[in-house]
């Protein structure tokens, strides 16, 4: 299937708003120590990169859910392929995330690990498609509020391509 990529965030874009939302958590968490979990696989690179903006204490842990399975639309059923290894209790925690579309990843990720009784517990998502909800979790940091489209690169996939790309593009079919 031909597609082509149209560009919707820049490089440079993504850079600055990552250095803003690295100073932003830095002032709601004072001289505290912050637990970073990303999201697999799509948060690698917005984790990596506000990780090396963040100054503070800062540990580092992965989960991994599936719920696309690869394709272009959410199944709606979130199962946890990878579990964290740190004990997350009494921490100030902060989800990283690619993407909020429907919402249905993060209101699951927030329960389990809300049940797991964090100091703190908040969200940091690079992009959001505030009109594509079907739940609505907080997100305390939002980078990008983005529209409707399906969207790839800096960690986002079509069928585990384009995940290495600098930048975010709109995916469309020819
Ligand atoms: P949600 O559960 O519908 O909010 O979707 C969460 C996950 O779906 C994100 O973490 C992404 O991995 C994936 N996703 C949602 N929208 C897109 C997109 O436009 N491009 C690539 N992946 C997406």
């Amino acid at each position: 299937m031909p597609v082509h990529l149209d560009v919707l965030i820049s490089e440079e874009a993504i850079q600055k708003r990552t250095a803003e939302l690295a100073r932003q958590i830095e002032t709601e968490l004072p001289g505290e120590p912050i637990v970073l979990i990303g999201v697999l696989k799509g948060s690698i690179h917005f984790l990596s990169d506000l990780g090396r903006e963040l100054k503070a204490d800062t540990e580092i842990d992965f989960l991994q859910t599936s719920s696309y399975h690869g394709g272009k639309s959410s199944t709606g059923v979130v199962q946890i392929r990878k579990d964290l290894d740190i004990n997350i209790e009494g921490l100030n925690v902060i989800i990283v995330e690619d993407i909020v579309d429907t919402g249905i990843t993060l209101n699951h990720l927030r329960e389990l690990l809300s049940t797991r009784k964090p100091k703190s517990l908040k969200v940091v998502a690079l992009l959001s498609k505030e009109g594509s909800r079907k739940v609505h979790p907080s997100v305390e940091y939002i980078g990008f509020e983005i529209p409707n489209e399906f969207v790839v690169g800096y960690g986002l996939d079509y069928e585990e391509r384009y995940r290495n790309l600098p930048y975010i593009a709109i995916l469309r079919e020819d």
